[in-house]
């Protein structure tokens, strides 16, 4: 038994002392470790934690998840606040909001004295059936990024850690421990690396999850080639890999795992087993070398968020407090997407109900708990039926008769049982459940003033009734304010401004991973066929109608597109080109437009898409207001990574800038030309 050390010992200590170098510290305490003692850093215990270590007083460094919020199950039962979840954020296409969030999910962690949050979640949405879509952003790469980067900052700015998740290409939950996602280069550089690329490089993430799942037959937590060359060597990573929670369990050789840079295996040794870490290093599989290299980074993430320094030079914590709440609400509201509004119903008119009947499954379900490890227990969560009684209080009467009501509202969708939108599990069905489409069906016959609410976490077809319904919200999981996000939206007190951060196709064969059970969801291997063609890219190249195109939603507002403005038509390498456009509010409400920039290469040596989003910007306006927006590119914006070199260009030649309000509705366009010839 190790003796611990005494307070008045350890203060004397170098690496306990703050206003040392961060490095130094990280290589004095590293150098003082047994051997004995680095092998114990490198697994988990207790379930969300490292083992202490007594003799240099190193105090468990605690995890939780993630993302939407401090889980319940890894935060041993604290109340948090429940945010909306990622695709629900992604949807207000607002970094400033991503990045606040980030503020006061890291303040509830501090609050309960950990120091690491397992989110976010940047896995490409490439299936409308992954159960865990509701915790991913989006099926675009660019959205990925923007709106992935100021979460990993707004987190760590209150030092406590961020940890990307799940690298990479953990795109379904069926056989997520044993399949392995079969890709192209080309798919993996353009669509699946990128946000991880970036919250490396630009977010300074100080940790990354490794995938349940292999990549082109090797599994995430033993791969050198993601690992320890891309990630690290490449990107410059200087942070840890964690395995996700028993990714190891199928993989072989501890030496793998150590010599690809798995810094911690949780939640408990498995792979780095005392004796067989001992054992490879002895036949000399792995070094004390590499071993050093890989606890360093843990280690240097433990002194970021001061796992070594006083309580009270840290940022301090709060939880559950009206501030974060509001943060909640304000994202539900901007993520909320109008879908469809026939006849401008919405905005409703208080003063002109009289009986509104309000019926469907989640009209008062409650969905902070479930889902899998994300679950959350909120101290409340306002329900889509508590939020609309709130506004309607003694003003209008609620009923479940549609046919004796001057409205019907039905709120829909699924809900985080396992097959619906939850881990572990994909989703069984596209369509809703039948008694769904029935209840959808038999209301809109009673009452063709029907507006439907849809509670779930990814596209759902809806060729069944989608004709017969006047009015459409996505609210997706909207948090523990979305009942009241979800009324001020119908009442007309919030203008809706989401826009979709994922296509909703047609049908489930429409979308580009469902050509066969090869593409999806695969046995040993699922095939990424569609290659880079993910999302609206595909629907693009084979000219598919979706139900829904990515970067749409309505507003009770309109919004006036001219001037565009580019400030050269040829430009050469090193160059950058300005484009500004205007932009008018001429409808009655204030309100906010996403407006949308894509690129479009006209002559390229190979197959591009149709058109790639390449910059966005949120603005609000009153009535009658104009603004000027202005958008920068610079000629990485043009570029496509070339299989045939290995490496990214760009063409000479030209090239389309199209602006718009959605990915399928572009109000202005103009062409410009690359020239430089290398
Ligand atoms: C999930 C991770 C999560 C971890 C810890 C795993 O099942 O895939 O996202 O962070 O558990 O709860």
């Amino acid at each position: 038994m190790v003796e611990e050390i005494s307070e008045e010992e350890l203060k004397k200590l170098p690496f306990m002392n703050s206003n040392l170098d961060l490095e130094e510290r990280v290589d004095d305490l590293l150098q003082r470790l047994t051997i004995e003692e680095k092998f114990k850093l490198c697994s988990g215990t207790r379930g969300f934690e490292t083992r202490k270590i007594n003799s240099l007083g190193i105090k468990p460094f605690k995890m939780t998840d993630g993302p939407h919020g401090i889980a319940f199950d890894s935060s041993i039962g604290k109340l948090g606040t429940y945010f909306p979840t990622a695709i629900c954020r992604s949807a207000t296409w607002n970094p400033e909001l991503s990045r606040k969030f980030g503020i006061a999910l890291a303040e509830e962690v501090r609050d309960i004295g950990y120091h690491m949050l397992l989110g976010p979640g940047i896995n490409i949405i490439r299936t409308p059936l992954c159960g865990r879509n509701f915790e991913y952003q989006t099926e675009d790469p660019f959205l990925n990024i923007k709106m992935a980067i100021p979460v990993v900052k707004g987190i760590q700015s209150q030092k406590i850690a961020a940890c990307a998740k799940h690298y990479i290409c953990n795109n379904q939950e069926t056989n997520r421990l044993r399949v392995s996602s079969e890709i192209s280069e080309r798919a993996l550089q353009e669509i699946y690396l990128p946000a991880f690329k970036a919250v490396v490089k630009e977010g300074e993430v100080w940790s990354v999850m490794s995938c349940y799942n292999k990549i082109n037959g090797i599994y995430g937590s033993e791969n050198k080639d993601l690992l320890r060359e891309r990630l690290m060597e490449d990107w410059g990573f200087l942070g840890f890999v964690v395995s996700d929670w028993e990714a190891t369990t199928y993989i072989n050789k501890t030496e793998d795992c150590v010599n690809a840079g798995l810094s911690l295996e949780m939640p408990i040794a498995r792979r780095y087993r005392r004796k067989r870490l001992n054992n490879a290093l002895t036949v000399g599989k792995i070094s004390e070398k590499t071993i050093n290299s890989n606890l360093k980074r843990l280690l240097r993430v433990m002194f970021f968020t001061g796992l070594f320094d006083n309580e009270d030079s840290l940022p301090s914590g709060s939880r559950n407090s009206r501030e974060h709440q509001d943060i909640a609400r304000k994202i539900a509201e901007e993520g909320i997407v109008l879908l469809k509004n026939d006849n401008n119903l919405l905005p409703l008119n208080l003063g002109k109900l009289k009986t509104i009947a309000i019926l469907g499954p989640n009209v008062d379900k409650k969905m902070a708990y479930g889902g899998g490890s994300s679950g959350i227990q909120c101290p409340y969560e306002i329900t889509p039926l508590q939020g609309i009684k709130e506004i309607c209080k003694e003003k209008v009467e609620i009923n479940s008769s549609p046919a004796d009501a001057n409205l019907a509202i039905i709120v829909a969708g699924f809900n985080h049982e396992r097959g619906m939108d939850s881990e572990f599990v994909d989703r069984k069905l596209f369509n809703l459940p039948e008694d769904q489409i029935r209840l959808i069906n038999k209301v809109t016959d009673e009452n063709s003033n029907t507006i439907v609410i849809l509670i779930n976490g990814g596209p759902i077809g809806m060729e069944d009734w989608i004709d017969k319904v006047p009015v459409l919200v996505e609210a997706w999981y909207p948090g523990m304010e979305g009942g009241r996000a979800i009324a001020n939206i119908i009442f007309g007190d919030v203008n809706p401004s989401g826009k979709l951060p994922v296509s909703f196709p047609k049908k489930l064969t429409d979308s580009p991973a469902h050509k066969s059970s090869k593409t999806y969801p695969g046995n040993d291997k699922v095939y990424y066929d569609e290659g880079i063609f993910v999302g609206y890219r595909y629907f693009d190249k084979y000219n598919i109608e979706p139900l829904f195109p990515f970067g749409y939603g309505l507003s009770y507002t309109e919004f006036i597109y001219e001037s565009l403005k580019i400030d050269k038509l040829k430009f050469a390498k090193g160059e950058r080109i300005n484009i500004s456009i205007d932009i008018i509010n001429s409808g009655g409400y204030f309100g906010a437009e996403i407006v949308q920039l894509y690129i479009q290469d006209i002559e390229s040596s190979v197959e591009r898409p149709i058109k790639e989003l390449k910059g966005f910007k949120k603005v609000n306006l009153r009535p009658n207001e104009k603004s000027t927006l202005r958008f920068e590119l610079s000629e990485e914006d043009f570029a496509f990574f070339d299989e045939r070199i290995n490496s990214w260009i760009i063409e000479k030649g030209l090239f389309n800038i199209l602006i718009g309000s959605s990915s399928r509705d572009i109000r202005l366009q103009a062409q410009v030309e690359y020239i430089s010839t290398e």
